[in-house]
C-alpha cells in the first residue's frame, strides 16, 4: 500500500492537466490494485473509453443493486463487446437484502429518508466497501459541479471514508457539455435513457426523467429534499 503526504497529493494535482494524464499515472502506480467504479452513466462511459485506450486490462467494477434499469444492463453489454473487457459485478449480500425487505417491504425507499439510506447502504455502500477493501486506489466519474458536497473534490485525493486509499477523479473539472463532446467525438456507447430525459441515472425506482431547465440531478430520489441527495458512496450519510 502506497502512502502519500498532503504535499505529494497537492503536487500530483498540480502536475496533471488532462484526464488521460491522471489515468496514466494512476494505472502505472496502482494497477492491478485499482479499478473504476462505473454506473455506466455519461461520465463513466467517457472515463471507460479513455481507460481502455490506455490499458485494455484496466479493471472496471459496478454495483448491481438488483434494481437497475434494463437500459443500464444493455449499455454494460455494449461496453463489454466494444472494448473486449469483462466487468466485475458486485452484488449485495442476499441475507441482508432478504432481512431488509422482510421487515420493510420491497419499496421501502419511498417510506422515509432513513429507509432509503438503509436500502442504499445494503445495496450499494456495503458492496462498494467490500470491493474497496481489496484495492489501493479507485477511479470515479465524479464531477465537481454535480452537487454541493462534490464541489471540493480534486483529481487525486486520499479517501478517508475508505481507509485512506487513493481516489482518482479524472474528469472532476469537466462540465456536462465537455463530457458529451467526448462521448460524441469518440462514439462511446452510452445509456439510452440519456436520450429520454435522464441526465443522471441510478436505480429504476429512484430515478425519473427531468424537465427542460430542471437541475441535472433533480430526477434522483425526486421525492426528497435536495440537501439529502447523496447515497453514501461519496459522502458519509451514516449508512
Ligand atoms: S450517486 O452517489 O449519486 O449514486 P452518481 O450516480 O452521481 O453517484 O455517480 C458518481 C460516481 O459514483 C460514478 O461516476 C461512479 O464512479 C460511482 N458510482 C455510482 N453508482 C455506481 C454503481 N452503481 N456502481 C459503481 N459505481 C457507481
Ligand atoms: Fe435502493 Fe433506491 Fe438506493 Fe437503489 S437508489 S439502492 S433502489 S434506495
Amino acid at each position: 500500500m502506497h502512502s502519500f503526504t498532503a504535499e505529494q497529493i497537492q503536487q500530483l494535482n498540480d502536475r496533471f492537466t488532462t484526464p488521460e494524464e491522471v489515468l496514466r499515472w494512476a494505472l502505472e502506480t496502482f494497477h492491478p490494485r485499482i479499478a473504476l467504479a462505473s454506473s455506466f452513466g455519461a461520465e463513466d462511459v467517457a472515463v471507460i473509453d479513455m481507460l481502455m485506450k490506455i490499458n485494455p486490462k484496466a479493471r472496471i467494477f459496478t454495483l448491481d443493486t438488483g434494481r437497475l434499469n434494463q437500459e443500464t444492463y444493455d449499455v454494460m453489454d455494449e461496453i463489454r463487446k466494444r472494448y473486449g473487457t469483462s466487468i466485475e459485478v458486485m452484488f449485495p449480500d442476499p441475507a441482508e437484502v432478504e432481512q431488509m425487505v422482510r421487515v420493510n417491504g420491497m419499496n421501502l425507499f419511498y417510506q422515509s429518508v432513513g429507509n432509503r439510506r438503509l436500502c442504499c447502504g445494503v445495496r450499494k455502500v456495503q458492496p462498494l466497501k467490500r470491493m474497496l477493501s481489496t484495492l489501493d486506489a479507485w477511479i470515479t466519474g465524479l464531477r465537481a459541479d454535480q452537487t454541493e458536497v462534490r464541489s471540493g473534490a480534486r483529481k487525486i485525493e486520499v479517501d478517508s471514508q475508505h481507509g485512506g486509499i487513493i481516489k482518482v477523479n479524472p474528469i472532476v473539472e469537466w462540465t456536462w457539455d465537455e463530457t458529451w463532446d467526448y462521448i460524441r467525438k469518440n462514439n462511446v456507447p452510452y445509456n439510452k435513457l440519456h436520450d429520454r430525459g435522464y441526465p443522471s441515472i441510478g436505480c429504476e425506482p429512484c430515478t425519473r426523467a427531468v424537465r427542460p431547465g430542471e437541475p441535472l440531478r433533480a430526477g434522483r430520489w425526486w421525492w426528497e429534499d435536495d440537501s439529502q441527495k447523496e447515497c453514501g458512496l461519496h459522502a458519509d450519510n451514516g449508512s
